[in-house]
């Protein structure tokens, strides 16, 4: 199969850029579940874009560089801020349905870390909003293909230039080759790496050890967010408690009903959610208690219903009526603000190879990203990313400012010996996420990441052997990438010796503010 464009992954990344190439050539968008099945569609908080009436991009930009904690690039994060409000009524115009005021104008809701109201929103379902939309609008535009139940393996390299990507169709096991002038790597994140996830199973980080074996440059990856409010029920996969939650005023108490916030920061239950989540896990560690709670049974019921409905329906299932009960919560693994490291084009360093939304680094996030922020960058860089891709393809690639965190570090190489008719996959993935999410979770100690890194490489050294011992299928491809974001996590997390941001360290609990402005680099080896 041949387009001219290829995204992979149809999240609001990859349809952003492949509405705005098709007036250009034939798009093909792979993903490798049903189309809707993403990371977008289960956005709940919102979009944020400075567009009330007391807010500026500015101020937007200020509020994400204070919650990015020096990280930030600064360039990445204006071109952010200002293309928000256009893209935002872009989504509008192509039918978004978001919540608006009597007066007729866009709603705004507030989060952790935003000095104004400026969180665009359709309820609590903001991301499938947004999803439904793009996927109409795809439909109704002639040149976009949508290829369900693929599944990308590698990339193909030719000549040092990207030009397509391995594909395993998942119903029937064929395995193909797709090729393409333009690729987008769109695949979301990883935070199925973690045992405790917000995320929907799709997100293993296929994008990022596809990138990283084909040689690409990977930046920041230690910065993994927890999100501080998931649902604790013994039942419930980790369902995410909007922070609109507390931006409504959600507060958040102990078993004991002390509200324990204003303890760590003067924003409380607003402050930049690495400081949420450090200080739930420090309650939990003081108490000994499995999760706290979020109280909203101060507001009114109906507000609550209209305002929450996929939070009050999906709590009410577990039981828990959250008009009159505080919500059982605990932080999970959220969100990966480092990625793939690209321009301000969406570029990566191998040339005709793009990467956009949540596999990418762009800079804006720094070490925490700021509420509502991802969503946002994904719109504004894929379109970017498009208009690249459709006027300066053949420009020679870009590559980072040299940091002084900087790795080599090659792929895992497969071990000598492996018995691949006993290897069980699923054994592999647990193994991997519970290492994780001891070793390498929201407080850090270099012990605990030395031994996560020996643990991890053996186990990586042993799945690529089995991988290459058997024909690809879902689970190995996974489980491979799994074990490639988890070894870029951990080495990055020991190579940067501060604490900043979401990487918090033990060992190195200052931030070194000689460090600021230098990301980690992963280089190939
Ligand atoms: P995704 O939307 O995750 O799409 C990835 C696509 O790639 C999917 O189609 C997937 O099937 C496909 N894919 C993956 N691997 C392969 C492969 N190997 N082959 C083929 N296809 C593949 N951000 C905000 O800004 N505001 C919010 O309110 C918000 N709420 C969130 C709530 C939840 C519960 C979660 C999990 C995240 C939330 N986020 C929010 C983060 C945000 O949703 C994501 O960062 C963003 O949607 C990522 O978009 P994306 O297009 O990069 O990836
Ligand atoms: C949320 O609704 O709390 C998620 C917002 C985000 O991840 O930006």
């Amino acid at each position: 199969m041949e387009y001219d464009f290829l995204a992979l992954g149809s999240g609001i990344a990859g349809l952003t850029f492949a509405l705005n190439v098709a007036s250009h050539g034939s798009v093909a968008v792979l993903t490798k579940k049903q189309r809707s099945e993403s990371n977008t569609n289960y956005a709940q908080g919102g979009i944020a874009a400075a567009i009330g009436a007391d807010d500026s991009w500015e101020q937007h930009l200020q509020d994400t560089l204070v919650a990015g904690a020096g990280l930030c690039d600064r360039d990445a994060a204006e071109v952010l801020v200002k293309n928000g409000p256009r893209l935002v009524y872009w989504l509008v115009e192509l039918g978004a349905q978001f919540d608006r005021n009597p007066d007729g104008s866009l709603a705004l809701g507030r989060e952790g870390g935003h000095s104004r109201n400026r969180i665009v929103h359709a309820a609590d379902h903001t991301g499938y909003e947004i999803e439904r939309t793009l996927l109409i609008a795809a439909r109704k535009t002639p040149h976009i293909t949508i290829l369900e139940h693929y599944q990308a393996l590698d990339l193909i390299i030719e000549g040092g230039v990207c030009v397509g990507v391995q594909v395993l169709d998942t119903l029937t096991g064929d395995l193909f080759e797709i090729r393409a002038k333009a690729i987008l790597l769109a695949t979301g994140g990883c935070g199925q790496v973690y045992l405790h996830t917000s995320n929907p199973l799709i997100a293993t980080g296929d994008g990022l050890g596809m990138a990283w074996r084909a040689g690409a440059v990977i930046a920041n990856m230690e910065f993994i967010q927890f999100h501080p409010t998931t649902l604790y029920h013994t039942d419930a996969p980790s369902f995410l408690i909007s922070e609109a939650v507390r931006g409504e005023g959600g507060i958040l108490r102990r078993a004991d009903g002390y509200r324990f916030m204003p303890d760590y920061d003067p924003r409380a239950e607003l402050a930049p959610r690495d400081i949420v989540a450090r200080a739930i896990d420090a309650e939990l560690k003081k108490t000994g208690d499995p999760c706290v709670y979020l109280d909203i049974t101060h507001l009114d019921a109906e507000f609550i219903k209209r305002r929450f409905p996929t939070i009050y329906h999906t709590c009410l299932q577990y039981g828990i009526d959250i008009t009159r009960e505080p919500i059982p919560v605990v932080p999970a693994a959220h969100y990966a603000c480092g990625g793939v490291w690209t321009d301000l084009n969406g570029r990566t360093t191998i040339p005709h190879l793009y990467a956009c939304g949540e596999v990418a680094y762009t800079g804006v996030h720094g070490a925490n990203r700021l509420a509502s922020n991802s969503l946002l960058e994904a719109l504004v860089f894929a379109e970017r990313a498009a208009q690249h891709a459709t006027t300066r393809l053949e420009e020679p690639p870009p590559q980072p400012k040299p940091s002084c965190i900087a790795l080599s570090l090659p792929p895992p190489a497969p071990a000598s010996q492996i018995d691949e008719s006993a290897f069980n996959w699923d054994a592999q993935r647990l193994q991997i996420r519970k290492i994780m999410q001891k070793k390498v979770g929201i407080v850090r100690t270099v012990q605990r990441l030395q031994e996560a890194r020996c643990e991890l490489e053996q186990i990586a050294a042993q799945i690529e052997a089995a991988y290459r011992a058997t024909s690809p299928t879902v689970e190995s491809c996974e489980v491979r990438n799994i074990a490639a974001c988890a070894l870029l996590i951990t080495h990055s997390a020991l190579a940067r010796r501060e604490s900043r941001g979401l990487h918090y360290v033990l060992d190195y609990p200052e931030t070194r503010p000689e460090l600021a402005a230098y990301p980690t680099l992963i280089y190939p080896r």
